[in-house]
C-alpha cells in the first residue's frame, strides 16, 4: 500500500496526533455497550507511548452541532474506559484546537469530540492548518471512519509536517484488500438492510464481483417482490423492481446469482410477542410482514455457504433482536463459522450478531467499519485513505527525512 505506516517512523520526542474512531455504542444508563473500537486502538496507542512521543489522540462521537458540544456529546466515557484500559488516567482536553495545553513525551491525552469543532464536517482547511501548527506527526487509525471527507481524516492529513496509517487502519486494509483482490471461489456477500436505494451503489458494485449475493431484509424483499412474489404488508420498495431485476441480469451474466429465502417466518405485528408463523415465500398473506427467513432456506443458506471460498458479511437475515426472529440469523452465523471459507464480517448489526451468536473467534477478520467496510466493498476509494496516499505521492519532497523539531515536545 502506497502510504506511510506509523512503525516507518521515529517518534522520540515528537508530538504525535491521532485520529482514532471512538464512535462507540452506550447503553440506556450511559455505560458503555461495547468497547471494541477503543481496545482496536490500543496498539496505536502504546506503540507512540513506548517510542516516547507525546500523544494527542481524538474521535468523533455522534453527530454533534459543531460550536455547540453537549454533555451527552462528551468524549468523557471514552477518557475513563482509555483510563482503566492504560492503568493510568488520561485528561480529556476541552477547546484545543489552537493548542495550549500541556503533554509530555510518554504521556496521551484525549482530545474532545472533533465534530465539536466549527470546520469539521466541512473539511476546513483553515482549521487543519490550526491544528497543524501543534503537531508533528499525523496518525489516522479511525479506519470506521475514513469513508468521510472531514478535517481531522483528510484537511488535516494534507497538512500535517508528516502524515501515517495507524496499525488498525493498516490491518483493516490489508485483510479486506486481501479478501477482495484474489478471493477463493465462490465469492459469498451477505448484504442486508432496509432499503435497495440507499445501497444500490454496492449491489450493482458487488453483483459484477460476487458468485453468491446473498439479501436481507427490506432490500431482499425487494428482490423477492422483482420476482413476482406477493410480500404483504413486508418492507419493501415498489419503485425499485427494476433495478434489482437489473442486478439479478448483472450476476447472471458472468455465472452469479443472488440468493433468496424459499420460506420465511411472518407475523402481523413488528413486536417480541407476535404470533410468528412459517410460510412460503411467494405468496406472504396480505397484513403480514417477512421478518425472518424459514426453515429450509436456513438449510439451503447453510449449504451455500458451506461451498463457498470466501464469505463477506454485512447484516442479518432476520430481526434477531427478537427470539421470535432470530433463528435464520442464527444459522446464518453458525453456518459461516463452519464453513472452511475465508470470512470477513463488519457492521454494527452483524457485530452485534456475532456476539448474539458467539461466533467471534470462527470469523477470520472483524472489521471495525460499519459503513466504511461498504464503501470499501463497494470499491469506491476513501477519503482518509487518499489523503495518505497523497502525502506519500509527495513524500520525497516533503517529509523525508522525519523533521527535527526545535519545540518541545511538551505544549503549552
Ligand atoms: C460509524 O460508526 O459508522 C462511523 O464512526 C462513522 O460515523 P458517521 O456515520 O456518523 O459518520
Ligand atoms: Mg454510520
Amino acid at each position: 500500500m502506497n502510504f506511510l505506516r506509523l512503525s516507518d517512523l521515529d517518534l522520540a520526542g515528537k508530538r504525535v496526533f491521532i485520529r482514532a474512531d471512538f464512535n462507540v455504542p452506550f447503553n440506556a444508563d450511559g455505560s458503555l455497550a461495547d468497547d471494541t473500537r477503543i481496545r482496536a486502538t490500543l496498539p496505536a496507542i502504546r506503540h507512540c507511548l513506548d517510542a516516547g512521543a507525546a500523544v494527542m489522540i481524538t474521535s468523533h462521537l455522534g453527530r454533534p452541532v459543531e460550536g455547540a458540544l453537549a454533555a451527552a456529546d462528551s468524549l468523557a466515557p471514552v477518557a475513563d474506559a482509555l483510563s482503566s484500559l492504560l492503568g493510568h488516567p488520561v485528561p480529556l482536553v476541552k477547546d484545543w484546537t489552537d493548542g495550549g495545553f500541556g503533554v509530555r513525551a510518554g504521556e496521551l491525552v484525549l482530545l474532545e469530540n472533533c465534530r465539536g469543532n466549527v470546520g469539521e464536517k466541512a473539511d476546513d482547511p483553515r482549521l487543519a492548518a490550526r491544528i497543524a501548527r501543534f503537531i508533528d506527526v499525523y496518525v489516522n487509525d479511525a479506519f470506521g471512519t475514513a469513508h468521510r471527507k472531514e478535517c481531522t481524516l483528510h484537511a488535516l492529513a494534507l497538512a500535517a509536517p508528516v502524515a501515517c496509517a495507524g496499525p488498525l487502519m493498516t490491518a483493516e486494509l490489508d485483510a479486506l484488500g486481501r479478501a477482495l483482490a484474489h478471493p477463493a471461489r465462490p465469492l459469498a456477500a451477505i448484504v442486508a438492510g432496509s432499503k435497495v436505494s440507499t445501497k444500490l451503489t454496492i449491489l450493482e458494485s458487488l453483483a459484477a464481483k460476487v458468485d453468491v449475493l446473498v439479501l436481507g431484509g427490506g432490500i431482499a424483499n425487494t428482490f423477492l417482490a422483482a420476482r413476482g412474489c406477493e410480500v404483504g404488508a413486508s418492507l419493501h420498495e415498489p419503485d425499485l423492481l427494476d433495478a434489482a431485476r437489473r442486478i439479478e441480469r448483472r450476476l447472471a451474466e458472468h455465472g452469479g446469482v443472488v440468493w433468496l429465502p424459499e420460506d420465511v417466518v411472518v407475523a402481523d405485528r413488528f413486536a417480541p410477542d407476535a404470533d410468528a408463523r412459517n410460510h412460503d415465500t411467494e405468496h406472504v398473506p396480505p397484513g403480514t410482514m417477512i421478518l425472518d427467513i424459514g426453515p429450509q432456506s436456513r438449510d439451503s443458506l447453510a449449504g451455500v455457504l458451506a461451498r463457498a471460498g470466501t464469505i463477506v458479511w454485512n447484516g442479518p437475515v432476520g430481526v434477531f433482536e427478537m427470539d421470535a426472529f432470530a433463528a435464520g440469523t442464527r444459522a446464518l452465523a453458525s453456518a459461516i463459522a463452519a464453513s472452511p471459507a475465508y470470512s470477513i464480517a463488519g457492521g454494527g448489526d452483524t457485530l452485534a450478531a456475532i456476539a448474539r451468536f458467539d461466533v467471534g473467534e470462527q470469523i477470520d477478520y472483524i472489521s471495525t467499519g460499519g459503513g466504511a467496510f461498504l464503501a470499501f466493498l463497494e470499491g469506491s476509494e476513501l477519503p482518509a485513505v487518499a489523503a495518505l496516499r497523497t502525502r506519500a505521492r509527495t513524500a520525497s519532497r516533503r517529509i523525508e527525512p522525519v523533521p527535527q523539531f526545535e519545540h518541545e515536545p511538551e505544549l503549552s
